[in-house]
C-alpha cells in the first residue's frame, strides 16, 4: 500500500502523550461540599455514592480528605437550620456556610467557593422571594388570570447582595451566583466592592440551564421547588445563542469566570463560550452526570473510573478551564 498519510503512527503508546492536545489536572478540578446544619453526624447521599452531608464541626476533616487527593479548591453548599419565605438564614451571620467559612478558611489552604443561591433556604425552595404575578412568567399553574407566584427578581438581587457580603466577610475567597436573576452579577460585584471585597472574584452560572439533571443535588441539598419549575429563571435546554447573550451581560456586569451547567449535554456551549470570549470558562459536571454514571457502573455496564475519566477529558477538550465535579477526588489521584 502506498498511504502518504498514517494517523496511527502518532497513537502508538511512546508518541501519543507528546502530541496530546488536552490534559487534565488536579488543579483544574472543584470539589463540591456539602454541609448541613441539621446533623451532628455524616449522612450519606444516597443518589451520589461517595458523598455525605457533614456537620459544621466537620468541614474542615472534610476539606481536607479533598486536599490529601490534590484538589486544591472546593464548592460550599449549606443546608440551614430553618427556612421561611425570604431565605433569611442565607445571610446570617452564624449560618450554616458562614460557620463552616470562618472555620475551614482559617484551618485549611482550600481555595474556597461559595454558591449564592437562595433555593436551599426558601421553605418554598425557590430561588428567591416570591411575588405574585397575574399573567405570563408565572410557577405556578393557576386558571387564565388567576393570581399566580413567580421570584421577585429585584428583590432576590438584595438578598443576593448582603448574602455574598456576608460570605466575604466569613472568609469567602471566591463567589459564584447560582440564582439566574438578571443583574444578579452587576449587583453583587458593587456590593462586595462597596464592602471593601473588591479582590474577591465572582464566578457567575452564566448559562445555567433548567435540567432534570439536578435531581440527586435537590435531594442532597434539600432545595426542590415545592410548587412549580425552574424555568421562569433557568434556561431552556433548547436555546444557544441565548447563552452567549446571558455570558455577555454577565461580562458586562463583571464576572471573572463564566459557568456552563450542566456540562455534558451542554459542551457546544462550553466550546462557543470559549470562542467568542476570552474569560476562563468553568463547567459543573453535575449530580446527574454523576448518578447516572455511578448507577450503570453499579450494574456492570460501564468502567466507573474510565467513563469519569474520559468525561472530564471530554469538558475540557471542549473548551472549558476549569471544571465543579463530584469525581474530583476520585479522578485527581490518577492524574
Ligand atoms: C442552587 C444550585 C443547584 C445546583 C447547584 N446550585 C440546584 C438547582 O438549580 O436546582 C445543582 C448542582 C447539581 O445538580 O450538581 N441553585
Amino acid at each position: 500500500m502506498d498511504l502518504t498519510h498514517r494517523p496511527r503512527r502518532l497513537r502508538q503508546d511512546r508518541v501519543r502523550d507528546l502530541v496530546s492536545e488536552t490534559s487534565l489536572e488536579p488543579t483544574d478540578l472543584i470539589a463540591p461540599v456539602f454541609v448541613d446544619a441539621t446533623t451532628d453526624e455524616r449522612v450519606p447521599i444516597e443518589s451520589m455514592p461517595g458523598h455525605e452531608r457533614v456537620p459544621v464541626d466537620d468541614a474542615v476533616a472534610r476539606v481536607e480528605e479533598v486536599l490529601e487527593t490534590g484538589v486544591e479548591a472546593v464548592m460550599l453548599f449549606g443546608i440551614p437550620e430553618s427556612k421561611d419565605p425570604e431565605g433569611t438564614r442565607a445571610w446570617a451571620d452564624d449560618g450554616v456556610i458562614q460557620e463552616a467559612l470562618r472555620q475551614v478558611t482559617s484551618e485549611t489552604d482550600a481555595y474556597v467557593i461559595t454558591d449564592v443561591c437562595l433555593c436551599e433556604y426558601t421553605d418554598h425552595g425557590h430561588c428567591g422571594p416570591l411575588e405574585e404575578e397575574l399573567r405570563g412568567g408565572a410557577l405556578a399553574d393557576g386558571p387564565a388570570c388567576e393570581p399566580t407566584m413567580t421570584v421577585d427578581n429585584d428583590a432576590t438581587l438584595a438578598a443576593l447582595e448582603k448574602i455574598a457580603v456576608s460570605h466575604a466577610r466569613a472568609g469567602a475567597d471566591m463567589i459564584a451566583p447560582s440564582g439566574m436573576m438578571d443583574g444578579m452579577v452587576g449587583a453583587i460585584r458593587s456590593a462586595l466592592d462597596e464592602a471593601g471585597f473588591e479582590h474577591v472574584p465572582i464566578m457567575s452560572y452564566a448559562a445555567k440551564y433548567e435540567s432534570a439533571f439536578y435531581g440527586p443535588f435537590r435531594d442532597a441539598a434539600d432545595g426542590a421547588p415545592s410548587f412549580g419549575n425552574r424555568r421562569h429563571y433557568q434556561m431552556d435546554p433548547a436555546n444557544a445563542r441565548e447563552a452567549l447573550r446571558e455570558v455577555r451581560l454577565d461580562a458586562e456586569e463583571g464576572a471573572d469566570v463564566m459557568m456552563v451547567k450542566p456540562a455534558l449535554p451542554y459542551l457546544d456551549i462550553v466550546s462557543a463560550i470559549r470562542r467568542e470570549f476570552d474569560h476562563p470558562v468553568a463547567a459543573y459536571n453535575v449530580s446527574g452526570e454523576y448518578a447516572m454514571l455511578h448507577a450503570a457502573a453499579e450494574k456492570g455496564w460501564l468502567d466507573l473510573e474510565a467513563v469519569a475519566l474520559e468525561s472530564l477529558l471530554s469538558i475540557k477538550r471542549a473548551g472549558a478551564d476549569l471544571i465543579l465535579t463530584y469525581f474530583a477526588e476520585d479522578i485527581a489521584p490518577q492524574l
